[in-house]
């Protein structure tokens, strides 16, 4: 006979993964932690600085994945949203994420 010891904490959060590169080693992200946490967890260090979404210096692409916000409204316009762009700091995964290797520049 089999027992489940585990306690009962409720559901776990989905575990995916995240690239940094398409052709980069694929990093555990977990669903609970921002994709800037989860990258340094596994000892990359993203650019940022504010951590709350406001600063936009951690701003990146996606080049496949979705990511949801936990605040109401990230600094990025409509339409850098309708481009891509995503702020790794306050942006959880809902799926397996590829992120572009640089960081946005105005103008690109
Ligand atoms: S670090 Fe400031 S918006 Fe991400």
């Amino acid at each position: 006979m089999s027992r489940n010891t585990e306690p009962c904490l409720g559901p776990k959060p989905a575990t995916h993964q995240l690239r940094l590169t398409p052709q980069a080693l694929p990093i555990p992200a977990s669903g609970n932690q921002t994709l800037l946490q989860s990258a340094a967890l596994a000892g990359i260090e993203l650019m940022a600085s504010c951590r709350n979404g406001s600063c936009r210096a951690c701003m990146r692409r996606v080049l496949s994945g979705q990511v949801s916000y936990r605040i109401e409204w990230p600094g990025l316009s409509r339409e850098e949203k309708f481009q891509g762009f995503i702020l790794p700091c306050v942006a959880y995964p809902n799926s397996d994420v590829v992120l572009s290797s640089t960081q946005h520049l105005s103008g690109d």
